[in-house]
C-alpha cells in the first residue's frame, strides 16, 4: 500500500526563484528514480508538500528534507498508508496558489493568510482529503 506524507514548512528568507526551480528539477529526477510523487505548494513564502511512495522511500526522503537549509520549521502533520496514490503522474507537480485559494481548496472559511490556513488544516486533518481532490482538479484544469 502507498505511503503518504504531508507537511509545511517555511521557506529560508531570501529564497531566490531560480533556487527553487533547480531544486524542483532535480527534486523531480530524484523522485523518478525513487518512485515518488506528489505536489508541492509555494504559498507566500511557505511550503506545503504532499509526498507519496513506499513508505521507507517517503520516510528517507522526509529525514533528507528536514534537514535541508532552504527551508525551516518542517511540521509533519500527515502520514499514513493510502489505498492509492492521488499523484500518480506527477514526480512532483508545483503550484504557487494563494493563501485565500488554499483555503477554498480545504473548504475553510474565514482564514485568508498561509498561516491560518496551515493552522486550521493541521488541526483538521479531516479536510485533507477534499483538499487532495480540489488540487488535482486544478492540476487537470488546462
Ligand atoms: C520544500 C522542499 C521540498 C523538497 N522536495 C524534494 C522531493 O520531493 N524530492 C527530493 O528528492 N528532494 C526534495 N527536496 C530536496 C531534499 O531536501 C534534498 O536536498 C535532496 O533529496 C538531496 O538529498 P541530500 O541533500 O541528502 O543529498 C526538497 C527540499 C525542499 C526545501
Amino acid at each position: 500500500m502507498p505511503f503518504r506524507l504531508i507537511y509545511s514548512s517555511e521557506a529560508t528568507p531570501g529564497l531566490a526563484a531560480a533556487e527553487l526551480e533547480e531544486m524542483l528539477a532535480e527534486s523531480r529526477i530524484r523522485n523518478q528514480v525513487y518512485g515518488i510523487t506528489g505536489v508541492l505548494l509555494f504559498v507566500e513564502g511557505a511550503f506545503l508538500q504532499i509526498l507519496e511512495g513506499e513508505r521507507d522511500d517517503v520516510l528517507g526522503l522526509m529525514e533528507r528534507i528536514e534537514r535541508d537549509p532552504r527551508h525551516r520549521g518542517v511540521k509533519v502533520f500527515y502520514e499514513q498508508e493510502v489505498d492509492e496514490r492521488a499523484f500518480a503522474s506527477w514526480s512532483m507537480a508545483y503550484l504557487s496558489p494563494s493563501a485565500e485559494e488554499v483555503a477554498k481548496w480545504a473548504e475553510l472559511e474565514g482564514a485568508t493568510t498561509i498561516g491560518a490556513v496551515l493552522a486550521s488544516i493541521e488541526s483538521n486533518p479531516g479536510r485533507l482529503p477534499v483538499m487532495v481532490v480540489n488540487i488535482l482538479k486544478t492540476l487537470a484544469a488546462p
